[in-house]
């Protein structure tokens, strides 16, 4: 159904949710904007989700930008922030959440156990909360939106998931909120990711895509500060498996490796072959 038809929660009018976790920059204006492009109306959730965060991970220090956040939504003409606090959101005796399955545990999922069944039990909730007709999620996280449009296909959730494109800076760095944790060293062999990416994307067959983007990143790896890959892969855009060598179509080519204490992701969609 086309988005102005929708049906959702605000009298007169159509509306779209932009979920984050704040620390808004301009990729998070870009998905703003989007919304606004196929909505009357747009909401922006702010909520560092805990669920979405193992041990050890970064959720004490993920970067909290409250008065900055609501500037940039003020600025963007966004017409509600939803911004619970954690004690809001889950109830202290939670019992229920969504199993992201087995896409959940591939690629990004192998290396954040748990962390994808995280981010569908907030955005399912967040879906239940502010029942928008439209839900805007950057490509930036290419699996996260695939597993969205996976849990609105397979619990039959009226919302329609927009991806909305990489915002990247001059340089080819994807944006991101952690960012801002690197220093200007650590900056520099960050920028691997983005030229891997782009190295690969030079090629047609799955193996000389991963052998150029591997390449990148096995010289980044005896940089200083190094870099310390995770993985790089060639998977469908739907399932997050492999592709095979003689693959047509398209295909999402991910990285994701730290660079001194930040972890970092990135990736591009590209089509092989004839399409
Ligand atoms: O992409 C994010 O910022 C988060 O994973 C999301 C979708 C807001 C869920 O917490």
């Amino acid at each position: 159904m086309d988005a102005a038809g929708g049906s959702g929660g605000v009298p007169g009018g159509t509306l779209a949710l932009v979920p984050t976790m704040g620390a808004l920059h301009e990729g998070h204006r870009s998905l703003i904007r989007l919304a606004r492009e196929h909505a009357d109306h747009v909401a922006v959730s702010v909520f560092v989700n805990p669920l979405q965060f193992a041990p050890g991970e970064d959720f004490s220090r993920y970067p909290r930008t409250f008065d900055t956040d609501l500037e940039i939504c003020a600025a963007e003409g966004v017409g509600l922030v939803f911004a619970p606090a954690a004690g809001e959101m889950y109830l202290p005796d939670r019992q229920v959440g969504v199993c992201a399955g087995r896409m959940g545990t591939v690629v990004e999922g192998a290396f954040r156990p748990g962390h994808f069944d995280g981010v569908l039990t907030v955005v399912l909730k967040l879906f239940n909360l502010v029942r928008p007709d439209v839900a805007v999620f950057g490509q930036k996280d290419a699996q996260q939106l695939a597993m969205i449009r996976r849990m609105v296909a397979d619990l039959d959730l009226p919302v329609t998931v927009l991806g909305a494109p990489t915002v990247r800076e001059p340089d080819g760095l994807a944006l991101s909120s952690r960012n801002r944790y690197l220093s200007e060293a650590d900056r520099g062999t960050a920028l691997a990711l983005s030229a891997a990416l782009r190295e690969g994307a030079r090629h047609g067959r799955p193996r000389d895509i991963l052998g150029a983007a591997r390449a990148v990143l096995d010289q980044a790896a005896v940089a200083s500060p190094p870099l310390a890959l995770d993985y790089v892969c060639l998977v469908d855009p739907a399932t997050f498996t492999a592709v095979p060598d003689d693959h047509r179509g398209e295909a999402v080519l991910a990285v994701a490796a730290k660079v001194g204490s930040t972890r970092l992701i990135d990736n591009v969609v590209l089509t092989l072959g004839p399409s």
